[in-house]
């Protein structure tokens, strides 16, 4: 190994997610096979214990890549001189929660967590906000660390972006390779747009009706979290640490040419959506940085769709702006 290991925070390290996660994290999958990682986990205090049996099983892996792992329930030790971090513990709803009350318990999450990597993370840091309401809890975090440039604060739509690819191949019967150009627009929610307006397969434009776009491949995306959820018991792990890994190394190591990907981003004004806001757009990277692809013809369809979920962020920004959280 002739480079300094990068620095990984994950939190949520002892849940469902993290079990999936940090394993591929250790083997390489994240950065790369020549990148030596050093991981640093944070959980609530009840979690530490946990946490630690899984740090055990990582040992147990003896991968060449993983240069250490310390475990930590303070935010503020957890992203010291931190260069990726994973934003995956949130609060789950519960039973008779409003969508007010999920918005203000995640936020006495993900504000102190923006403070701790704003006050001590390295200069290159660049966070993926996995749990859930992603798109806000981004906004969160990225609200409370106004010294880190705001295109280092992105939310999770890579999921929604394989989910998508896995249906049209299906659909098409071709193997997800030959697809690009496809685009997951607005929140990590049920009123997100799967679009394939823009969409190629074998370099020619995809073609489908519409009735299938509007009464199966879009539904079937957008509440496919739902599905999972309703045939495991639990939310999406496996998937969802998959994505998390794309996410991270397409933002590192590019995404290819002649093809885009989605991710939640901070809104520039693109397209008409709502400046300031983390809404997810078709995406390329290049040198370490996501760009929101532009000039994009939108269709009326998309436009309609596009906007729906835009208001349902715009909403969600301003009941956290009325709660104090950002
Ligand atoms: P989980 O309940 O199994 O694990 C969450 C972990 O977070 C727990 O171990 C908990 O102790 C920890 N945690 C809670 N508060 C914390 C804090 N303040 N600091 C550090 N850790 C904390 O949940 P999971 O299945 O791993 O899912 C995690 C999140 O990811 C959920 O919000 C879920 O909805 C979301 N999710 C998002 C996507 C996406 O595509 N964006 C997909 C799947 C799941
Ligand atoms: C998913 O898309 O699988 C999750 O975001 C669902 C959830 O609510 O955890």
């Amino acid at each position: 190994m002739t480079q300094a290991p990068v620095n990984v925070t994950v939190t949520g390290a002892a849940g469902q997610i993290g079990y999936a996660l940090l394993f591929r994290i250790a083997s390489g999958q994240l950065l790369g096979q020549d990148v030596p990682v050093k991981l640093r986990l944070l959980e609530i205090p009840q979690a530490v214990k946990a946490a630690e049996g899984t740090a055990m099983e990582l040992d147990d892996g003896a991968f060449p890549l993983l240069a250490g792992i310390d475990i930590f329930d303070d935010p503020k030790q957890a992203f010291e001189g931190t260069n990726i971090a994973l934003l995956v513990g949130a609060r789950p709803r519960s039973k008779g929660m409003e969508r007010g009350d999920l918005l203000e318990a995640n936020g006495g999450i993900f504000k102190p967590q923006g403070e701790a990597i704003n006050a001590g993370a390295a200069d290159d840091i660049k966070v993926l906000v996995v749990g859930n309401p992603a798109n806000t809890n981004a906004l969160i975090a990225r609200s409370h660390a106004p010294d880190v440039p705001a295109d280092r604060f992105t939310a999770m739509t890579r999921l929604d972006h394989n989910r998508a690819l896995a249906q049209l191949s299906k659909k098409l019967g071709v193997p997800v390779t030959e697809l690009k150009k496809l685009a997951i627009w607005g929140n990590h929610s049920a009123t997100q747009y799967p679009s394939v307006q823009h969409a190629e397969v074998g370099g020619k434009p995809v073609e489908v009706d519409q009735a299938w776009l509007e009464n199966d491949f879009i539904p079937t995306v957008a509440k496919r979290g739902a599905a999972i959820i309703e045939a495991r018991g639990l939310s999406s792990a496996a998937s969802a640490a998959s994505a998390a890994i794309d996410h991270v190394y397409t933002w590192v190591n590019g995404t290819p040419a002649g093809d885009w990907t989605s991710a939640g981003v901070v809104s520039d004004g693109s397209y008409g959506v709502a400046e300031g806001i983390i809404s997810s757009f078709p995406v390329t990277a290049k040198d370490g940085k996501y760009e929101i692809v532009q000039g994009l013809e939108i269709d009326d369809f998309s436009r309609a769709r596009i906007d729906a979920s835009v208001a349902e962020l715009v909403e969600e920004r301003d009941t956290v702006q009325k709660l104090g959280l950002i």
